[in-house]
């Protein structure tokens, strides 16, 4: 397979007089093969507008490397500008033009063919209001006008900040047939969501980033197997022993998750051992069962540490990068 996108090492510091030094990317990596719909998640703050900024020369980076379509940036992003479709946070449109002027502006500045802007509002289920101002669009049909406005150009890739903002349950589900046909007919697509039931419908792999680094990558469905391994759900007779029983196997090492009503254990080798271990605390188990993970507590495990938004971090994260390492993986 063929990487359309290559990140590695890529390091982005701000400094400011009073927050100090703050790594938004801290020698990020990052690889998406081609055709992949390709989901890139992570917590509020933890460098993904960051990074897709940078790959479209919207911030210089410190460091890294960073390829697309096997083009070295910043250098070749003139070449190949022309083949990457990108919505970055939310594009502001002239609320006065209608859709079909807006595109019609934008394929005239990029010298596109004038169909285009009928099969992209078509695409995106947009051509019954193309006529009509944009500032009487709800959000989710602004929506659909940034993905229009991205696709004009049929790039080979395709980058969205968050597509399904905005979206009803009927139009996230329109979004996600589209991004599969785009796929199928060669694009590959990279998306960030927090909609993470999403991102496990509609990706084939994925990258997560937790604090400026990658902390999981590959095929969804072996990150999720990397993680589903000594999973493990708990219940005890008192759900008011549930916050003692996290205490307690947080100290002997166990990861927890704690739910409502029951706790959600991984890396267990042996759910004996947490028997025994809450057995000495007085604490007894009514349920032990293994468990297969779901994208969200996957995410919720790798992520735990990210600060509140706006925090200063000097957080050295680096043992939880080299056991990250080995989680996923793209195989040759
Ligand atoms: N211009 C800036 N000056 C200073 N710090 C910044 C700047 N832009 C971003 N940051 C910081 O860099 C970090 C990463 O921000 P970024 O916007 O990339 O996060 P994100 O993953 O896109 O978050 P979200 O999910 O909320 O969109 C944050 O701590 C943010 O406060
Ligand atoms: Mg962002």
């Amino acid at each position: 397979m063929s990487a359309v996108l290559e990140i590695e090492g890529l390091r982005k510091t701000y400094r400011s007089r009073k927050r100090g030094v703050r790594r938004a990317l801290d020698g990020f990596d990052m690889r998406v093969e081609a055709g992949q719909v390709h989901g890139f998640l992570g917590p509020n703050g933890s460098g993904k507008t960051t990074t897709l900024r940078t790959l479209l020369g919207l911030i210089r980076p410190n460091s890294g490397r960073m390829a697309i379509l096997g083009q070295e940036l910043p250098h070749a992003l003139p070449a190949v500008a022309g083949q990457v479709g990108a919505i970055v946070e939310s594009p502001q449109f002239f609320p006065h033009f209608s859709a079909r002027d807006t595109l019609g502006l934008l394929a005239q500045a990029g010298e596109l063919p004038k169909q285009r802007v009928d099969e992209v509002l078509e695409l995106v289920g947009l051509r019954d209001r193309a006529g009509e101002r944009v500032k009487t669009y709800s959000l989710g049909m602004k929506q659909r006008l940034a993905v229009a406005s991205a696709l004009l150009k049929n790039p080979k890739l395709l980058i969205l900040d968050e597509p399904a903002n905005g979206l009803d349950p009927g139009g996230i589900r329109e979004m996600r047939g589209l991004m599969r046909e785009l796929s199928e007919n060669g694009m590959t697509v990279v998306l960030s969501s927090h909609i993470l039931g999403e991102i496990q419908l509609i990706c084939d792999s994925v990258t997560i980033i937790s604090l400026g680094r990658r902390v999981a990558f590959g095929p969804v469905e072996q990150v999720l197997a990397a993680h589903s391994q000594g999973s493990v759900r708990v219940r005890l007779e008192a759900v008011g022993d549930l916050p003692q029983a996290a205490d307690a196997l947080t100290r002997a090492g166990v990861r927890v998750t704690t739910e409502p009503d029951h706790l959600l254990l991984s890396g267990v080798d042996k759910p004996a051992t947490v028997s025994r271990l809450l057995a000495e605390q007085g604490l007894y188990v009514s349920e032990l069962t293994p468990v297969a993970v779901d994208l969200e507590s996957v995410f919720l495990e790798l992520t735990a540490t990210a600060p509140v938004p706006g925090q200063h971090r000097q957080v050295d994260q680096s043992a939880k990068v080299d056991q990250a390492g080995t989680t996923g993986g793209w195989g040759a």
